[in-house]
Formats: structure tokens, C-alpha cells, sequence
């Protein structure tokens, strides 16, 4: 059975060093975890697997032979496929022809044969169970990021793979194409391919992973059988300490409202009404798809509101654009952090204190000591891996892009917050950094929206659950109240109606 041996791999970034001297191996037959903190070095492995990084040191064995790695296409021909975090998708094209990109069936003297195409990819849909989530035709840019995802997959999958490596494949994944992307997995364990599986959900390690790799500071920590380890065994390897408290609550909500949304509908929600008050967190709970984040985009001024009002401290607001919802006092971290809100070449600075700026300012000139020291403070409370607040943004890690954009908003301390999956691709150790912020908001009375799919952080934060469905809210929950089974009762509530409607016809 294949096996794919990394041997003594250390990679410098100018001022970073990414990996140092790391050896690990990845059976065939196995899923390998490699798991640590944001900026511990797991995508430069992989890249150097997939060829897109050289090594400055180290070598790869594959099959016990040495093997030289240069380029992508060198990986690609020995069989090693890596499904990114951000696939690369042609968007004016089909998603069959992204999937056979280089390798479209011609017609004999004519153009593409679209029609044995469609076929192809089907039956590769169907073999993977991903026929009800994705068609062949629809085009490259109306994917979402899950189907991205399995456009990606689908191309390694038609191209003979023997290793393939998952970069955190489910943070954009509702649970069914989840549940879809397991099934997948170990079937590809069974078929005998090498599997290297990234992500920071615990959770779906032990649910996945045959061992678990633990990086810290590029460093391998050490390797263990998931059989004979633990969460918290996992998590002391990955941050060197034992973690406090997940979750702090030292916060109470006034009765003082600050957001009223009344009556709201858009061309995604309809007729959504609450409110949030000061000092109080509330979670949008749902499922992938329910509505959430298209009601965040509405609420902020990023997508048109058709009827209903919102005012924020009993002042309607009008929502045209982006602006009028900071004037307003409310701040926003969107889901799609590095597309939608991130200055890519400008530094950690200049991104964290974007919107801060306003305050930083006497006269014309912003206070750069005060600047500095405001940056520093949240670069360090989020544990943002950067050699200095100069560092550029492309630079860093998924995960401490992410950190940056949510310091941004934590440190301009609005008067509403709403926060899209905060933790998503974040570690566990800022994990819980984040959860005491935005308790500590709260105490100094900010009113908090956290849109999350993760239950256990709804359950964690929330003073009170608000549930979507299809557009609309479907249910309320006090913290008393709220529990995993009632959250999911509701956000499939009417599925089951549905269902059993149909079983008594
Ligand atoms: N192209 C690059 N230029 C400069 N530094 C880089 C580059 N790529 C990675 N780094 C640095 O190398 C270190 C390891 O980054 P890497 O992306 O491997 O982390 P990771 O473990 O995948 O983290 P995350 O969980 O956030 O995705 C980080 O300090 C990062 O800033
Ligand atoms: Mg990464």
C-alpha cells in the first residue's frame, strides 16, 4: 500500500519559520489528523506535499523510494491531490467542464461533446452521493462555497489519486454535505488512499481520523492513535497548557433595546422581527442555508431591504449601503472574511484599526502611539500569529486572517455587534479568547449578534436562541430553555411537517 513519508522538513518564510525539521508519515489505508493552532504550519505541510512550496531542507519518500518534488504537476502525476481551502473554480464555465479541465471528451472533428460530459459527471456525482447537491451545468460562478469544495473534489477523485489532503473542508459545509463528505472519506480509506485531514473542529477528528499529527510553532509534537488519546490530551499538545474555561458569563442583559428589526424582508428573509438589547447576546441558530447570514447582509446595509423597518436605538435607520450601517453604531464581521472585508497587501495595522480610525484622530492626524498600542492589544488577545503589526495580511495564516478581521470589530466596541461564524478555521486557544471578548462587550453593554452553526458555542453565549428556517424565524429560546435537540426541533421544524404531511397521503 502506498505510503507517502515526509523526512526532516523545515521552511522559512523572510522573518517566519514554518516548519522545522517535522517527519511524519501517511500510510495508505489511514486517515491522518494534523491538527494546532492558527499558523502552526499544517497548510505549509501540505503545500509542500502538493509541490506548490519547496522545502528549504528535507526530503519525501514516497513508497519508501526518494522523490523529487519541484512542482504541482509533479505531485499531480504521482497521484497526490490536495483540495484547498479556497479552490480555484473558472467561473464562466460549467461545472463539468471544471471538473475535466485539460481533459474534455471532443467530438471528432468538432467542438466539446457536452452531452457525454454531463453523463460523466453525473455518474461521479451519484458514485460520491453528491448528486442532490450539485448539478453538472450550473456554472462556475453561482457555486457556493461547499459546492466549490466538491468541484475540487471531484477533479482529484477523476484523476487516479493515491494521497489525498483535506484543508479544512467543512468550515463552509452545511451538516448533510458534511455527513456526505465522511461517507466519502472513508471510502477512500477503504479503497487504500492516504488521507491527511485538517481541521479545527475536535469533534470531527475523533469522528474521522485513524491518528492525529499535533503541531506547535512548525514543530511536530508528536503523533497518537485516536483510539488511545483524548480531547484534552489533543489540546494540551496543541497550545503547551491545560485551557481554562471555554466560556465566561459575566454579563446580564439590560432591558434597554438597541436593535428593533420589525417586519424585515428581502429578497432571502421575510417578515423578521426582534430585538436586541444592550449588555444582551443573542444567537441566530439554523441550518447552513436557513437564511441567516443573507438577514446579517440585510440588517447591514449589504443587501436591499423590500419592507419592514430596523432602528437601533429607537432611531429608524435607513440602510442603503455599508456606511449607514456603521453611522448607525453597528459593526459587522461577515462570513466571508477574506473576500469581504480584508485589505489583502495592507498590514495587520492598518486592517485591525480600519474602523477605529474615526476615534484614533486629533484633528487630521491619527494618534500612531495610540493606534499602535490599540492593535497590539487585540494582536495579542486573539494570540494573532505575526512577526510584527507591519507584517502584510496575505502573509498570515487562514485562521489569523480571521483573528483579524473580528480585533477589528472587538476593538471598535459599536453599539451593536454582529458577528458571522466568529470562530470558524480558529483555533481552540482564540476560540476562547473570543468568547471571553465578547462576554466582556456585553458587560460594558454592547448588544451582540453571533450567527453560529456550532451548537455548543450557541449554547455557550447565547442569553437567548433565536432559530431560522427557510427565511423566516420558526422559533425563540431562553438560555433556559435552549438545549441542542430543541434548537435542531426547530430548524427543522418544518421538514418534519412536511414529511409527515407526505407519509399521510
Ligand atoms: N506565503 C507566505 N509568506 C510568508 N509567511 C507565510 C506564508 N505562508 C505561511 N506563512 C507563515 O507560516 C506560518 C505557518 O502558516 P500555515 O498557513 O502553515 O499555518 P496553519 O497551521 O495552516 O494555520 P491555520 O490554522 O490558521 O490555517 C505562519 O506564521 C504564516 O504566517
Ligand atoms: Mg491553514
Amino acid at each position: 500500500m502506498t505510503e507517502l513519508s515526509v523526512i526532516g522538513i523545515s521552511k522559512r518564510f523572510a522573518g517566519v519559520r514554518a516548519l522545522n525539521d517535522v517527519s511524519l508519515d501517511f500510510p495508505g489505508g489511514a486517515v491522518t489528523a494534523l491538527m494546532g493552532e492558527n499558523g502552526a504550519g499544517k497548510s505549509t505541510l501540505i503545500k509542500i506535499m502538493s509541490g506548490d512550496y519547496l522545502p528549504d531542507e528535507g526530503e519525501i519518500l514516497f513508497d519508501g523510494e526518494p522523490f523529487k518534488l519541484h512542482t504541482p504537476a509533479d505531485a499531480r502525476q504521482a497521484g497526490i491531490r490536495v483540495i484547498p481551502q479556497e479552490p480555484e473554480i473558472v467561473p464562466h464555465v460549467s461545472v463539468a467542464e471544471n471538473v475535466y479541465l485539460g481533459a474534455l471528451p471532443r467530438r471528432a472533428g468538432r467542438g466539446l461533446d457536452r452531452a457525454a460530459l454531463n453523463r460523466r459527471v453525473r455518474a461521479d456525482l451519484e458514485r460520491l452521493g453528491f448528486e442532490r447537491v450539485i448539478s453538472p451545468d450550473t456554472l462556475g460562478s453561482r457555486l457556493t462555497p461547499a459546492q466549490r469544495q466538491i468541484v475540487e473534489i471531484l477533479r482529484a477523485l477523476t484523476s487516479d489519486a493515491k494521497v489525498i489532503a483535506f484543508d479544512e473542508p467543512t468550515s463552509s459545509l452545511s451538516e448533510h454535505e458534511v455527513e456526505a463528505l465522511f461517507t466519502l472519506i472513508r471510502r477512500l480509506r477503504e479503497e487504500g488512499l492516504a488521507v491527511v485531514y485538517v481541521s479545527h473542529r475536535l469533534q470531527e477528528i475523533f469522528q474521522l481520523a485513524d491518528r492525529i499529527a499535533v503541531l506547535r510553532d512548525g514543530g511536530l509534537v508528536g503523533v497518537r492513535d485516536a483510539s488511545e488519546t483524548d480531547e484534552n490530551e489533543i489540546v494540551r499538545m496543541m497550545v503547551g497548557r491545560d485551557l481554562s474555561a471555554m466560556f465566561a458569563r459575566d454579563h446580564s442583559a439590560t432591558d434597554k433595546v438597541v436593535l428593533e428589526v420589525d417586519g424585515v424582508t428581502s429578497d432571502d428573509v421575510r417578515d423578521i422581527s426582534f430585538n436586541v438589547n444592550a449588555g444582551e447576546v443573542v444567537a441566530l441558530a439554523g441550518l447552513v442555508g436557513a437564511g441567516r447570514s443573507e438577514l446579517a447582509g440585510a440588517l447591514v446595509g449589504d443587501l436591499p431591504i423590500r419592507s419592514g423597518q430596523v432602528r437601533v436605538d429607537g432611531r429608524r435607520v435607513r440602510l442603503r449601503q455599508p456606511s449607514d450601517a456603521v453611522r448607525a453604531g453597528m459593526g459587522y464581521a461577515p462570513e466571508e472574511r477574506k473576500a469581504q472585508a480584508l485589505l489583502l497587501e495592507r498590514s495587520v495595522r492598518d486592517n485591525t484599526s480600519l474602523v477605529v480610525l474615526d476615534r484614533l484622530r486629533r484633528f487630521r492626524f491619527v494618534r500612531r502611539a495610540e493606534e499602535r498600542k490599540l492593535v497590539r492589544e487585540y494582536v495579542d488577545r486573539l494570540n494573532v500569529r505575526t512577526p510584527n503589526i507591519e507584517h502584510e495580511v496575505r502573509k498570515l495564516s487562514g485562521g489569523n486572517q480571521q483573528k483579524v478581521v473580528l480585533a477589528r470589530w472587538l476593538a471598535r466596541k459599536p453599539k451593536l455587534l454582529i458577528l458571522d461564524e466568529p470562530t470558524r478555521g480558529i483555533d481552540v486557544g482564540a476560540k476562547a479568547e473570543i468568547y471571553h471578548l465578547i462576554d466582556d462587550l456585553a458587560r460594558s453593554g454592547v448588544a451582540v449578534l453571533v450567527i453560529s452553526s456550532e451548537l455548543p458555542e450557541v449554547l455557550g453565549l447565547a442569553d437567548r436562541v433565536i432559530v431560522m428556517q427557510n427565511g423566516h424565524i420558526t422559533g425563540e429560546l431562553d438560555r433556559a430553555d435552549a438545549s441542542e435537540e430543541a434548537i435542531l426541533g426547530l430548524a427543522m421544524a418544518e421538514d418534519l411537517t412536511t414529511s409527515l404531511s407526505e407519509g399521510q397521503e
